[in-house]
């Protein structure tokens, strides 16, 4: 006879969603032949769409310098032990220069909510990096921002924007943020990027503090009716300068059973493998592809910020040149049969840019 987790696995493949309450109780019940099942009903999936191929971002860590204060963020306002650095455009277009001499298409630049990165700065940077390199996508992951402001770096030319919502649960995010943060803003902030026209990226931890079961069952309902183009997730992992130093890390195993489910619930999705998965696991992104994951995204900050951007302990590839972490995410990814390739890698059956009004 099946167990109740084995028919939510059968359900969820036939599907490819689950009422709200299904998904907690998979998540809760779940044994190892699900987890199993799960991944390689993923892996086909992913394949059927993308087949062998692994898209890779040039990550650029503009700024760690951050006007909010989440709790669980070494970049954090409040912490006052970190170094704080920002680069300014001509050195992101050095880095991006590089990238792309690499085989990179994508750029992301991603930092703390930094007052410095004003539309005036960021419009002509977008646009010169547009101009170099036609043939490559700029991602924005700038956090909460105006809807003028969202719709003027669209209209310079920026391609996508990342903003994890964190989780889907008022309540919780509450928990995980200062009251000067408000989930109805970022839940809003998601809405006018899609309008605009971004190809969107939402996202979560796995294991932050206080999540249960029931919190991440409305993080999949939220990803299934949301339909992101890109969805981040990582485990979360503390760090000692904030108030969850003690919290415990997210693990390995939720977090691919977590890109499984999600490549089921929404087979195009773009699913990185992320840096923290690689943190907490030394083999933590290969599992993640394994499971479902579609993207890796090697580091290309000069390496003299890269231990600055510390948003946990023991962040990987802190020391290593932008050459480095692509030769290294090749070298792993053939290693399990996947290849890199040198492509915008964008969402299938998704929308073309569309041109600003
Ligand atoms: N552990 C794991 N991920 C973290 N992030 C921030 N702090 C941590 C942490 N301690 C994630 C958040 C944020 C993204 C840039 O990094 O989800 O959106
Ligand atoms: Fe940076 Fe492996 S990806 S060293």
């Amino acid at each position: 006879m099946s167990t109740a987790s084995a028919v939510l696995t059968e359900q969820l493949i036939a599907a490819h969603a689950l009422p709200e309450e299904g998904y907690a109780q998979l998540i809760r019940e779940h044994t190892e032949e699900d987890a199993l099942r799960l991944r390689d009903e993923a892996v086909r999936l992913r394949r059927a769409i993308y087949g062998n191929a692994v898209y890779t971002r040039g990550l650029l860590e503009i700024s760690n310098i951050c006007k909010n204060d989440c709790l669980y963020c070494g970049i954090r306002r409040s912490n006052k032990k970190l170094e704080r650095y920002r680069l300014r455009p001509d050195e992101i277009l050095a880095s991006a220069e590089k990238g792309h001499a690499l085989g990179f298409r994508t750029f992301v630049l991603q930092g703390g909510e930094d007052g410095y990165y004003t539309d005036e700065l960021l419009i002509p940077l977008i646009r010169e990096m547009k101009a170099r390199w036609p043939d490559s996508a700029v991602t924005l992951s700038l956090g909460e921002r105006t809807d003028e402001s969202y719709k003027a770096l669209y209209e310079a030319g920026a391609d996508r924007y990342l903003l994890r919502h964190e989780t889907a649960d008022a309540a919780h995010y509450a928990r995980l943020h200062p009251a000067d943060m408000s989930f109805e803003n970022r839940m809003r902030c998601l809405q006018t990027l899609r309008e605009t026209g971004y190809q969107v990226g939402c996202g979560m931890m796995v294991g932050s503090p206080f999540q249960t079961a029931e919190h991440l069952a409305k993080d999949l309902h939220f990803i299934k009716t949301f339909q992101p183009d890109m969805c981040g997730i990582g485990p979360f992992i503390p760090h000692k300068d904030t108030p969850f130093r003690d919290k415990s890390a997210g693990t390995l195993a939720l977090t691919c059973f977590l890109l499984s489910v999600i490549r089921l619930i929404h087979p195009p999705v773009l699913l990185p493998a992320t840096t923290a998965l690689g943190t907490i696991h030394p083999r933590g992104r290969e599992l993640g592809i394994a499971s479902g994951a579609n993207v890796v995204m090697p580091n290309l900050t000069p390496v003299r910020f890269r231990e600055q951007y510390a948003l946990y302990d023991n962040k990987i590839c802190t020391g290593e040149e932008a050459a480095e972490c692509r030769g290294c995410l090749e070298a792993r990814m053939t290693s399990i049969g996947y290849e890199i390739v040198t492509d915008r890698g964008d969402v299938k059956g998704g929308h073309a840019r569309r041109e600003p009004t």
